[in-house]
């Protein structure tokens, strides 16, 4: 066995294990050389009928510059005695909220690496609520969620609601931007342990926004909200969901959108924001009713 491939092998399940996934798929063979954890995660090393091989990721090959989440993470949150003191609106409340979570350190790793906490943005009073994922780059500079190419385009759904960003209110199930390694640039899914631990912020406001609707954009934010899911997306999109008694809706996330200009994939997104708006009582005219059906003339 080529040493170099094998460096490469466990550089790949290494890169897995960081983006949450148990198993990796590699050649029959190849994952028998891995290093492993301890000899009792052999056994569960199985050969697929396509005559390849499972290993889960080991632990012992999480090297590099990036940390695993924390070990347990824990959010002893508690909205009441954050709010104890704090009279009047929800703007004031989510001013209280924002402090609390600005200082939060409860990943060591994230609060090292971000700028600055991205909290949310819009009206406090809003009756529509987007959840994303987690902030990028741009959004950890300028401490607001959604501004890059992908909150460009939910600003156009957004405004083909015929309504604006100030009127509805944008937050992320993860506050900070999931640190990267030194010298590379895009983005990692979060873990579920960074999920967890940063979801209770979440919560938190949508119990003082109180929205009526919650529109959930992609399958992470999906899966922050509402743990991990056996199905996919694609079959989520078009039903409702509930949070803490709110209905939310599934979409695809807009960067998911960006990377795939089909129209009929434009008319499904349109279908769930048709829905919220129906459910918000929101008017809606014949020429919106008809948005992505056919090509733009
Ligand atoms: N994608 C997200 O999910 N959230 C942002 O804030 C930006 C991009």
């Amino acid at each position: 066995m080529n040493a170099e491939l094998r460096q490469h092998a466990a550089r790949y399940v290494e890169l897995l294990q960081r983006h949450g996934k148990k198993d990796a798929w590699l050649p029959a063979g190849l994952a028998r050389r891995l290093p492993v954890a301890s000899p009792s995660s052999s056994p569960s090393t199985r050969a697929s009928s396509t005559g390849r091989e499972i290993r889960p990721a080991s632990p012992t090959l999480a090297r590099g510059p990036v940390p695993p989440s924390p070990a347990k993470p824990k959010n002893d949150f508690d909205l009441n005695s954050i709010l104890k003191g704090v009279q009047g609106s929800k703007a004031d409340k989510l001013s209280a909220l924002r402090e609390k979570t600005a200082a939060c350190k409860i990943c060591p790793h994230l609060a090292k690496s971000r700028t600055q906490v991205v909290f949310g943005i819009g009206n406090p009073e809003a009756k529509l609520m987007f959840v994303g994922e987690a902030p990028g780059a741009e959004e950890d500079k300028k401490g607001e969620p959604f501004v890059g190419l992908a909150g460009k385009l939910l600003t156009k759904m957004i405004t083909a609601m015929e309504l604006t960003r100030e009127q509805v209110y944008i937050a992320n199930v993860l506050k900070c931007r999931p640190d990267m390694p030194a010298n590379t640039s895009g983005n990692r899914k979060p873990t579920r342990t960074e999920m967890d631990a940063c979801l209770p912020y979440l919560r938190a406001q949508v119990a003082i926004i109180a929205p009526t609707v919650i529109v959930a954009l992609g399958s992470t934010a999906v899966e922050g909200l509402f743990g991990p899911q056996k199905t996919t997306i694609s079959r989520l999109r078009g039903t409702w969901m509930e949070l803490d008694g709110v209905p939310v809706r599934p979409t695809f996330h807009p960067s998911y959108l960006l990377h795939n200009q089909d129209l009929a994939l434009k008319r499904l997104v349109w279908t769930d924001l048709l829905a919220a708006m129906e459910k918000l009582s929101l008017p809606i005219s014949e020429k919106q009713r008809g948005y992505f059906l056919k090509p733009a003339a």
